[in-house]
């Protein structure tokens, strides 16, 4: 059975309580947290910075943190994120001077590098970095915000970055980020996603176990 990976964004958590927030998803069964870093600069947003994470690993969390740095420049926060404990970065091509550079800056610190597709950005951008990432994650909404609805175009880009993985030969993990509801999961599965970020679909239930359960068995199915 192909491993499925349920990363919750923490965007759409209770900020006032992340640490028991983060405690009470990861129980719920997710695993991964994925963390939306937005610098009111290349989104129209402001979240929040290496701190928290810091601070989430001394609270005493172990899984896995994905960040996603919505921001430019890219390197000083890669650098950052990595000493407060990340375990995978991802950012956006078009946010950096040098992209291949900043994979090798993200895997120099032990983290695992994610290259970041908009839903406009071309496959092109994979075409001298897919042998260098461990994972894409595609987007299925604008940057900038939790909540929005899941761009079905999104399906067919997932089929043709699953092909160029198949392709690569290499054990490259395809995670899909904007929309994911329970309703939709099973379609973003079948056209090639093996990680799948959940904010408002996941926060926004007062039972994460039973929104998160309910996600398996579509992906089980
Ligand atoms: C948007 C972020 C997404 C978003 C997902 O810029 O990258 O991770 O928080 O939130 P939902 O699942 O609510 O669309
Ligand atoms: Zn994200």
């Amino acid at each position: 059975m192909q491993p499925y990976f349920i990363a919750p964004s923490i965007l759409s958590a209770d900020f006032a309580r992340l640490g028991e927030e983060v405690d009470a998803v990861l129980a719920a069964g997710a695993d991964v947290i994925h963390f939306d870093v937005m610098d009111n600069h290349y989104v129209p947003n402001l979240t929040f910075g290496p701190q928290v994470c810091q601070s989430l690993r001394d609270y005493g969390i172990t899984a896995d943190i994905d960040v996603h740095l919505m921001v430019k420049p890219v390197d000083s926060l890669i650098q950052m994120f990595a000493e407060a404990g990340a375990s995978m970065i991802s950012f956006h091509p078009e946010a950096s001077e040098h992209v291949d550079r900043s994979i090798q800056l993200i895997q120099s610190h032990g983290c695992k590098a994610g290259l970041v597709l908009n839903p406009a950005t071309p496959l092109t951008y994979l075409d001298y970095t897919l042998d260098k990432l461990d994972y894409v994650l595609v987007m299925s909404v604008n940057p900038g915000f939790g909540g929005q609805q899941f761009i079905p175009s999104t399906l067919d880009k997932l089929k043709q970055v699953r092909q160029r993985i198949e392709a690569s030969g290499r054990d490259i993990r395809l995670e899909v980020d904007g929309g994911i509801k329970v309703d939709n999961i099973r379609a973003a599965a079948e056209a090639g996603a093996d990680m799948f970020v959940a904010g408002s679909a996941i926060f926004n239930q007062t039972d994460y176990a039973q929104v998160i359960s309910q996600m398996r068995t579509e992906l089980n199915k």
